[in-house]
């Protein structure tokens, strides 16, 4: 029997962007397997499914303490029935058979699989997965047709399932940086994304490039990819140009969550840790063991965007999904990773820093490393 006075009760608010979620998770089982249900249903195309345990799971994550009992979680938000039953389950059982079951299930297994593969998304796997495709070899076997990316991305399949350490991402960062001075003296790097977060790994490595003087960062994209081609540091790469001033009367007010930066989706060649060299300029590594190739995002904005930019760029992505729902539902803004719209006074908020997007919202300042949510 629990004394009530005992419990420790939780209590966090709603929305994810008003917490501080730092990387000390003290309920990782919970949180892991209500990430695998929520990455379950957006590979199953269960998108609004997917937000909700990606929502409960990131209350967890702002807990201060492992959750014990069930009476601890009462008037928390974000808890639905579903969520509930899986905490209950594990809490209880160790295990959830719902959680179990998926895990071990052909039709996740493959999925994870397939899109595992850089370039290919759920719904390519699901029409492979239909066509009885649910693995690298009988994809090879098919004769499916691969796009540029995905042809990169399975040949690259290993070193791209491995994650980034933070010394490969230091590494990464100061070739970027030597290609950008070298193209653009003046202008910026700044790593963002998970790393920026404080992650000690990732996925990826992501950075956003600018420069002091609006406009001087036009034009720079291709120079920079053209500078890391010719150097040997790119096995794939793709550019997308700005789209965000193509709009008729100048920029349009931010409608979907796309963002339309210049940017490029790239594969670096990084030389293993024993034969990077002093110098970055030149790769040379050659033999196949001797390199490692790990995925790059670059993006260009102009020094005007520049803070919506880097807080839309940092993520996580389920703390970005919540500021945009903040903004929408509490102050009637629009907010995208170019621009802040007040719809009651139909103008934009300008913004020369994260805080001052923070301040217009009327939320509290959270640095990038309780931003883990
Ligand atoms: N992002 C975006 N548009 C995309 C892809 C990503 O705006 N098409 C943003 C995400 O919202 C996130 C940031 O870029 O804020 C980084 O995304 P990503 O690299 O996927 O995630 P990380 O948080 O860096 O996690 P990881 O360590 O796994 O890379
Ligand atoms: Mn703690
Ligand atoms: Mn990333
Ligand atoms: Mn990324």
């Amino acid at each position: 029997q629990i004394n009530e006075a005992e419990v420790v009760l939780f209590s966090v608010p709603s929305y994810a962007c008003q917490r501080r979620t730092t990387l000390d998770n003290h309920n990782v089982t919970l949180t892991d397997a209500l990430s695998l249900l929520a990455e379950n249903a957006e590979l199953s195309d269960e998108d609004g499914r997917g937000v909700a345990f990606r929502r409960a799971a990131a209350v967890l994550k702002a807990l201060p303490a492992p959750v014990t009992a069930m009476s601890q979680l009462t008037g928390l938000p974000c808890l639905g029935d579903h969520s509930l039953r899986v905490i209950k389950d594990i809490l209880e059982n160790e295990a959830s058979d719902e959680v179990e079951s998926t895990k071990q299930s052909d039709r996740f297994k493959a999925l994870k699989v397939l899109t595992g593969i850089f370039g290919v998304g759920s719904k390519t796997a699901d029409r492979w997965i239909r066509d009885g495709i649910h693995n690298l070899h009988q994809l090879q076997e098919s004769g499916a047709t691969l796009n540029r990316a995905q042809q990169a991305g399975l040949e690259h399949y290993n070193d791209l399932n491995q994650q980034v350490t933070k010394a490969e991402a230091d590494a990464i960062t100061e070739i970027v940086q030597e290609a950008v001075v070298s193209v653009l003296p003046g202008a910026q790097v700044v790593l963002t994304g998970g790393f920026r977060r404080g992650k000690q790994t990732g996925h990826d490595v992501d950075f956003l490039i600018t420069h002091p003087e609006e406009g001087r960062e036009v034009g720079l994209m291709p120079k920079v990819v053209f500078w890391l081609e010719s150097q040997g540091f790119l096995l794939y790469q793709k550019t997308t140009r700005n789209s965000y001033l193509e709009v008729k009367d100048g920029p349009g007010r931010p409608s979907s969550n796309m963002d339309r930066f210049e940017r490029c989706l790239s594969i670096f060649k990084l030389a293993k840790k024993e034969e990077r060299g002093i110098k970055v300029t030149v790769n040379t590594v050659k033999t196949r063991d001797s390199w490692r190739a790990v995925r790059v995002d670059l993006v260009v904005s102009p020094i005007s965007q520049f803070a919506f930019a880097l807080l839309g760029w940092t993520g996580s992505k389920l703390f970005e999904r919540e500021l945009r729902r903040w903004a929408g539902h509490e102050k009637a803004m629009s907010l995208s990773s170019h621009a802040l719209y007040d719809n009651k006074q139909s103008r934009y908020l300008r913004a020369a820093s994260e805080e001052e997007i923070f301040a217009h919202l009327g939320l509290e300042y959270i640095p990038p490393s309780e931003r883990n949510a």
